[in-house]
């Protein structure tokens, strides 16, 4: 396991130890600068997340790896850890704050546990008709003043890289709301989620993400919504009988860094990153929609689901449905978020 150069041996063992949340941890921390840049050791960010490598974000995130130390000539190591294999999800967002990881890309359902429920009015469903009019929105005044609102929690929101829109499944055919009822449904966190699908008459659940397929295949949950890329890296389709291609919420990934360690970056080091994070999102936007695509023809291709793409009228039945429960929670994520979102799709 690598540290950043001039963490003390009290932090490293801490982090060994596993003591994440611990009161003297979190001391230590405030009391020492996060490193000092020296040319023998590099600077070490982790970039923790929980999908494999073979997906926007996992092609983005080695994307970043890939800039990030070419720009930086070697003064920076950047390591990924794709899968879970550091932390699940609400555990990397404690690891960023506590600087155990420097760098996450959590799905913008996420976020609400840390206090900025704002992040979930990018989770409503049919906000967003298209991919154009979500890069509208992210990319413009709203993307920004979300991403300023994580400074409070000392953390420093630099993009947000896309995933496409979500398909949903069950173990029976979903072609109207009502076939919801009474199924128990995963959700990644979002209350946004939680709220269009109760008022569906499902029971949502929340289950990290590396837990969904065991939680499918032994009958946890009935169901579950996500981007083709997710089933299929996931192997989702294996335990679902039927995907209906809603496209109805989309996956936005919010990347967050530790904003103590960010700041405190040296001159010649962090405006490269910040490059270096700017390719790095224009690149996974642009490869997200063909990664998707391709990844629910392998779904359909491998007849091991039933695929099925809803008729316009279905659709609308559906869209007609779901935002009607905005008003359920526009109190939490704010009627202002909602209403600068829908401005900015608009505005297209
Ligand atoms: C999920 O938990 O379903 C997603 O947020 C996973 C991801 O990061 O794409």
């Amino acid at each position: 396991m690598a540290f950043a150069a001039g963490w003390t041996p009290a932090c490293r063992n801490a982090v060994l130890g596993g003591a994440i949340g611990v009161a003297a941890f979190a001391g230590l921390l405030l009391a020492t600068s996060p490193f000092q840049a020296s040319a023998q050791q590099p600077i070490v960010i982790k970039f923790s997340h929980v999908t494999t490598p073979d997906t926007p974000k996992g092609k983005g995130a080695e994307k970043f790896k890939e800039l990030g130390e070419k720009y930086t000539g070697g003064k920076v190591k950047i390591e990924v850890y794709p899968n879970s294999q550091l932390y699940k999800d609400k555990e990397e967002i404690e690891a960023l704050q506590l600087g155990a990881v420097q760098m996450l890309a959590p799905s913008t359902s996420k976020f609400a546990p840390i206090g900025v429920k704002e992040f979930e009015g990018l989770d409503l469903p049919f906000i967003f008709p298209d991919e154009a009019a979500y890069l509208k929105a992210t990319k413009g005044p709203v993307g920004k003043a979300l991403l300023q609102k994580l400074d409070a929690k000392g953390i420093a929101g630099l993009a947000f890289w896309d995933n496409g829109f979500h398909m949903i499944s069950a173990n029976k055919p979903l072609r109207k709301p009502k076939d919801l009822q009474g199924l128990k449904i995963r959700i990644s966190g979002s209350k946004v989620a939680d709220a269009y699908l109760r008022a569906m008459g499902a029971l949502p659940q929340i289950i990290a993400f590396s837990e969904l397929y065991q939680a499918l295949q032994t009958g946890v949950v009935d169901g579950c919504e996500n981007t083709p890329s997710n089933y299929y890296t996931q192997k989702l389709h294996e335990v679902q009988k039927h995907i209906n291609v809603m496209n109805h919420a989309h996956l936005s990934y919010a990347v967050i860094v530790n904003k103590r360690f960010w700041d405190a970056l040296p001159a010649d080091v962090r405006p490269q990153l910040e490059k270096a994070m700017q390719e790095a999102t224009d690149y996974t936007d642009a490869i997200a929609s063909k990664e998707n695509a391709d990844a629910l023809g392998a779904i359909k291709a491998s007849g091991k689901s039933e695929v099925y793409e809803p008729t316009k009228a279905e659709r609308e039945e559906w869209r007609e449905a779901l935002v009607a429960t905005y008003k359920n929670v526009e109190g939490r994520v704010g009627k202002d978020i909602i209403r600068d979102l829908q401005a900015a799709v608009l505005s297209q």
